[in-house]
């Protein structure tokens, strides 16, 4: 955790409102996979959790399941904190860790995992890592739920805007793109900028790298620890189960 160079510690105070988006168009298919997930005695995880909304999304479907949120952006951990201690449900089941998903102390057992719009953080030996360490501690018949957010292979994205929230007098403004990184790498380049009325009243400028990744590689590199992935939900969600075989 020491070494963890947090990308999201300027945008981290934009990210929960602009990917609510994202939520409020897959968050019923997240939802829909969350439900075959075995909640008994093994707690579920959100690896990667921002501010929550997987975390909210996971302690809604499943009513009774224990659930660890992984965030280790300071930013978003206290967007996510805040909202568990309010809630008295929450506060119950939901535990916080601000480790990065590497060296995290983990449940021996998980349930299941939610990894929403985070894979493009792992090199592809790191996610080799994570796949071994799934398939070590899924229960039969648990699985994780990731999605590959496009470009799948490295290319070009034109600068467009990408989110556009009102809140109160003030307009939150996000644009992406991004350019090929060498090898299966990108680099974001997002702008995030606040109005109110005609005052631009902050912009900040974010670039960090980001590693593409296709169904088909998905599939290889899962299926090399014994793990077994199905697209799941419309395919613009790019959404994946990844299980052990039966
Ligand atoms: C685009 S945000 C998505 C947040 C949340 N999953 C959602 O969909 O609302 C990516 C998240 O991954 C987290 N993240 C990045 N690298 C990580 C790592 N090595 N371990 C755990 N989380 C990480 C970031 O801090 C951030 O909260």
């Amino acid at each position: 955790m020491a070494d963890y160079a947090d990308p999201y510690a300027v945008s981290g105070q934009f990210i929960d409102i602009m990917i609510a988006g994202w939520w409020s168009h897959f968050g019923g298919a997240v939802a829909e996979a969350v439900r075959a997930m075995p909640a008994g005695d093994a707690p579920l995880l959100d690896a990667g959790a921002g501010g929550g909304w997987g975390t909210r999304l996971l302690a809604r479907t499943l009513p009774s399941a224990r659930i660890l949120a992984v965030e280790p952006s300071p930013v978003l951990r206290a967007v996510l904190l805040s909202r568990i201690a309010a809630d008295d449900d929450l506060r119950t089941r939901v535990t916080v860790d601000g480790d990065d998903l590497l060296s995290a102390r983990l449940p021996d057992r998980l349930g299941g995992v939610v990894a929403a719009n985070l894979i493009g953080h792992f090199a592809p030996e790191e996610r080799d890592r994570l796949w071994r360490d799934l398939a070590g501690r899924l229960v039969p018949g648990g699985f994780a739920l990731v999605n590959l957010a496009p470009p799948v292979e490295p290319a070009r994205v034109e600068r467009a805007p990408m989110s556009r929230v009102e809140v109160g007098s003030r307009t939150y403004l996000g644009w992406a793109e991004a350019e090929p990184a060498g090898g299966d790498r990108i680099t974001w380049h997002m702008t995030y900028e606040v109005h109110e009325g005609d005052r631009l009243v902050s912009r900040d400028e974010v670039h960090y790298d980001w590693w593409t990744l296709t169904a088909r590689r998905l599939a290889a590199e899962t299926a090399a620890h014994g793990l077994t992935t199905q697209p799941h939900g419309p395919t613009e969600a790019g959404l994946f189960t990844v299980a052990t075989s039966p």
